[in-house]
């Protein structure tokens, strides 16, 4: 078990080059499973996540080889349709890989993903849409799901809210079908244009991709040989320059799309930083030593604010001067890391969906559980701008998300190590 040790009060200054989206290689790694072939993916993050779902596509007779940050997945020989309990369990992203099985082998089995600390996340809109593509759903005992399908068929699905996940199962799902899928509703993510990419590669008839209504047309089997780049994490950029503006720093983001970060800019702005976009992926910030608040933060499907940088700028609106609200649209549960800022000095009541910050001058160092990814980033945030030492636990869920994030912090001057 290892901790984080934080000590307050450094700038952030310096260069961090942001690797790739776990939420974008996620999905294509599902998809790789479509090609009775092999497939190059560059520029793919080194989480525990991924390490996961590469023991997944190895279970089902994948074979996989993974250099740095590129990976390549031999998906010509699938032996199995059944994802590990042990493996589905350890990460519940991984019913995204429900569509892309279901369409290659015409059945998967699955444990059912169980509630996390950020609300109950159900999955009724992905079965649904599978269902109306003729697959069958069963819910066996022992929370196993088993979906079925001889042949699935294309239709028009129409998403009671964009779903990120249900949009990109129904995609995989829909590559083999008989006929067109149309989802409307689809979600807008960069992550889904990721994947309609990679699809595209694999010589799937796909389009629509960022925009609400997503079309793909079945065909027969793939056997290709695509090499594809991953884009950068979003959530990652954003996180680090959220940071840099809790610490009254200044800092360059490297290897970013700015249209992907450009709500996360905007809030990061209208709080008082200075930011400007340069040609090439690079960004800059400047942080004044104290913030302004922000009356209203609304969180919602992209191109909105991310609900997945919520508790970073939560944190960053803890140290500002004033009042803000911050209100949580997507997740139903997504606050309980108040709770440990609290621990640190910040000022913060939840009533039902809204945070409410009152800005104090001052955060104290303090012992804190980290209980979730992003809620764990938003703690690392609020210890570089305490005063004095703070401890994190819960650093597998921060692993998460962020590649050895004490080495990248570290580079641009904070006081931050690792202990066992
Ligand atoms: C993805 C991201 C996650 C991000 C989220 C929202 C990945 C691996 N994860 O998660 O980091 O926070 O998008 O941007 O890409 N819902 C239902 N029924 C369903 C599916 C979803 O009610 O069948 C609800 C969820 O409980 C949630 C909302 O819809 O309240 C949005 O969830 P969704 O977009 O599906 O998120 P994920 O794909 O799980």
């Amino acid at each position: 078990m290892s901790n984080l040790i934080v000590t307050g009060g450094s700038r952030l200054s310096g260069i961090i080059e942001i690797p790739g989206a776990k939420n974008a290689v996620l999905p294509v790694l599902a998809a790789t499973l479509l090609n009775n072939g092999t497939s190059i993916l560059e520029n793919c993050p080194e989480l525990d996540d991924v390490l996961t779902m590469l023991e997944i596509l190895t279970a089902l007779g994948c074979r996989t080889k993974r250099e740095g940050p590129r990976i390549e997945v031999d998906a010509s020989n699938l032996t199995s349709s059944v994802i590990p309990e042990v493996l589905a369990k350890r990460m519940r992203s991984s019913i995204i890989i429900l569509g892309a099985v279901l369409a290659r082998c015409g059945e998967v089995l699955v444990s059912y993903p169980g509630g996390c600390e950020i609300g109950l996340r159900p999955i009724d809109m992905h079965l649904r849409a599978l269902e109306q593509m003729g697959a069958e759903v069963d819910g066996l005992n022992h929370g196993m799901l088993k979906v079925t399908a001889s042949k699935l068929h294309g239709c028009e699905i129409l998403l009671d809210y964009p779903s990120v996940g249900a949009t990109e199962n129904i995609m995989l799902a829909a590559t083999f079908a008989e006929g067109e899928t149309i989802i409307r509703n689809a979600a807008k993510e960069p992550e889904i244009e990721d994947l309609q990419e990679f699809m595209k590669k694999l010589g799937v008839n796909v389009t629509g991709a960022g925009t609400g209504v997503i079309r793909i047309q079945g065909g027969k089997e793939i056997k290709a040989e695509p090499v594809h780049k991953i884009i950068p994490d979003r959530i990652v950029a954003g996180t680090y320059l959220a940071a840099a503006a809790a610490t009254g720093g200044s800092l360059v983001v490297a290897g970013v799309e700015y249209d992907h970060i450009g709500s996360i800019l905007y809030c990061l702005k209208r709080i008082g930083c200075t930011v400007k976009n340069y040609q090439g992926g690079v960004v800059t910030l400047e942080a004044p030593a104290r913030l302004k608040p922000l009356d209203l933060l609304r969180t919602s499907p992209y191109p909105g604010f991310p609900t997945d940088m919520q508790p970073q700028i939560v944190s960053v609106l803890s140290r500002s001067a004033g009042t803000s609200v911050v209100v949580e649209t997507v997740f139903e549960n997504r606050f309980r890391y108040t709770e440990q800022l609290q621990k640190l000095g910040a000022d913060i009541s939840v009533q039902g969906r809204a945070a409410i910050i009152r800005g104090v001058e001052k955060l104290r160092g303090a012992e804190v559980e980290a209980r979730d990814l992003r809620g764990g980033a938003a703690l690392i945030i609020a210890g570089l701008a305490a005063e004095g030492e703070t401890k994190i636990s819960g650093v597998g869920y921060i692993d998460r998300g962020y590649e050895r994030v004490e080495e990248v912090l570290s580079k641009v001057g904070a006081k931050i190590r690792r202990v066992e």
